[in-house]
């Protein structure tokens, strides 16, 4: 008979150890070491000479089953999935507490519910109750959704096992659940992926597209470890900044569509409301122009965003000057301020350096280089940049401004929403179909004849 014995998993990483220990080895998070029970040794080494069942193999042409998606009914759902749900497909949303995942789950499913689908909710957080009045509130307490409170695995399966399967099957969250076979408390690691392995078998096998909820560690890790991103189809993350109400549905991982579209909603007091168009939200209307304040022209997917990118740069009486950056990546603020500072001799060594996204948006595009140094200019210049002007374009660690993808669409939106000029990469006629005057500049020392300023003026 096989033997269980104990060993320790860290609920963060998924390390595995002999014995129990207060910080992981693994990634040095305190606390996170808990006991799980494996059947290991006594167990038959590779297959043991017995034969298995004989399976079907087949050839990847002709149509695939259940290939027709359902739309959620939901334009920015539906975009970030690649559009739409895929029966019999396993998805995490992930996010952090509070962000609005059982918000715009709830909504989803009254969404579908209204065209025809047969939705179950599961939600092992909230009683019927509160699910009603938030169902109220958000107008979707007509919709035809078949809601259950409970945590126990085994009965929730039970239930749909007895029943025709449900077209959608949302778990809220997969942190509550747990399978009563395990000894383990519901949240940790074998938990989670011993309930999410059940979930999606009985995906696979009914045709039922599950969405379960994950709720994100304080290190933005999903149920700690990543043991659950590579047994889903899609992981879309919820983000968003609390103080603002804006929030951003994103794929990182997609079986079936692209990874780089984004979802834009807008919490307000009757739940989530779409943003078709993203580009005027994270713009910021005013009468005077302000030193450090750039417009940059981004891409999010196949969609233009037009954001404000502001830089502050203060004096600093400490050894080591601040440099705090929200919305972007900090290593990459490090290197434009090296490119500025070796190219052209601007020193911020001695100042503190403020780098914010407006909105609350996340920027990972390196065409937001020229932006950032442009704001930067501006700011340790104290001249603002010409109001109605955009800019776009990625630095090289040679001072060099190297081209960026799909500049056209960048200037198309910028036109749109009333903008006259552009500051960019070499385009040509052929990228510029638009009414723009644009400033093509080829070396990061064009910025600094723009501001009409020398490195000796600062
Ligand atoms: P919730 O969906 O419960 O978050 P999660 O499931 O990710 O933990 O959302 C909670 C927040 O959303 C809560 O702080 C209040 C806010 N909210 C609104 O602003 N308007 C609404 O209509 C609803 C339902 C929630
Ligand atoms: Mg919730």
């Amino acid at each position: 008979m096989a033997k269980t014995h104990a060993q320790f998993v860290c609920n963060s990483c998924g390390a595995l150890t002999r014995k129990w220990q207060g910080r992981c080895d693994g990634c040095g998070e305190w606390n996170s070491i808990t006991e799980e029970q494996s059947i290991s040794s006594g167990a038959p080494k590779g297959l043991g000479g017995k034969k298995g069942r004989v399976i079907e193999l087949t050839d990847l042409s002709g149509p695939p089953r259940g290939a027709e998606r359902h739309t959620t009914g939901i334009a920015e759902m539906d975009r970030t999935l690649g559009g739409g749900i895929v029966p019999g497909s396993a998805i995490l949303v992930g996010g952090d507490p509070g962000i609005g995942k059982s918000t715009l789950l709830l909504q989803l499913t009254g969404s579908l519910a209204r065209s025809g689908m047969n939705c179950v909710y599961i939600s092992g957080e909230e009683a019927a109750d509160q699910v009603k009045m938030r169902a109220r509130r958000l107008g979707v307490q007509q919709a035809e959704v078949r809601f259950g409170a409970e945590t126990n695995l085994r009965d929730i399966l039970t239930t749909l096992d007895g029943e025709k399967a449900p077209d959608i099957l949302i778990i809220d969250s997969i942190q509550t659940m747990f399978l009563d076979s395990l000894d383990s408390a519901p949240g940790t690691v074998s938990q989670v992926r011993a309930s999410s392995q059940e979930l999606i078998r009985f995906a696979k096998s009914r045709g039922t597209a599950v969405i379960l909820v994950g709720h994100v560690t304080k290190d933005g890790q999903i149920a700690g470890p990543r043991v659950l991103e590579h047994m889903v189809d899609t992981v879309l993350y919820f983000e968003g900044d609390r103080g603002h109400q804006f929030r951003i549905l994103r794929a990182v991982k997609n079986r079936f569509g692209g990874t780089d579209e984004i979802g834009v909603f807008e919490m307000t007091g009757e739940g989530l409301m779409e943003v078709p168009n993203p580009s005027s939200l994270f713009l910021t209307s005013r009468d005077e122009d302000i030193p450090g304040a750039v417009v940059f022209a981004g891409m999010e997917g196949t969609r233009p965003v037009l954001v404000e990118i502001e830089a502050l740069v203060a004096p600093s009486p400490a050894a080591n000057p601040r440099r705090a950056v929200v919305g972007w990546d900090s290593a990459r603020l490090a290197m434009i301020l090296a490119v500025l500072d070796a190219r052209l001799g601007l020193g911020f060594g001695s100042s503190d350096v403020y780098l914010n996204v407006a909105g609350g948006l996340k920027i990972s595009e390196p065409a937001a280089d020229l932006a950032v140094a442009a704001a930067l200019i501006s700011s340790i210049s104290g001249k603002p940049l010409k109001s109605g002007t955009i800019v776009f374009g990625e630095l090289a660690l040679s001072g060099e401004i190297r081209p960026v993808s799909q500049a056209d669409a960048r200037l198309k939106e910028a036109s749109k929403l009333g903008f006259d000029a552009a500051i960019s990469p070499k385009i040509g006629k052929k990228g510029n179909k638009q009414k723009m005057v644009t400033n093509e500049m080829a070396k990061v020392i064009d910025l600094l004849n723009l501001f009409e300023i020398t490195s000796k003026d600062l």
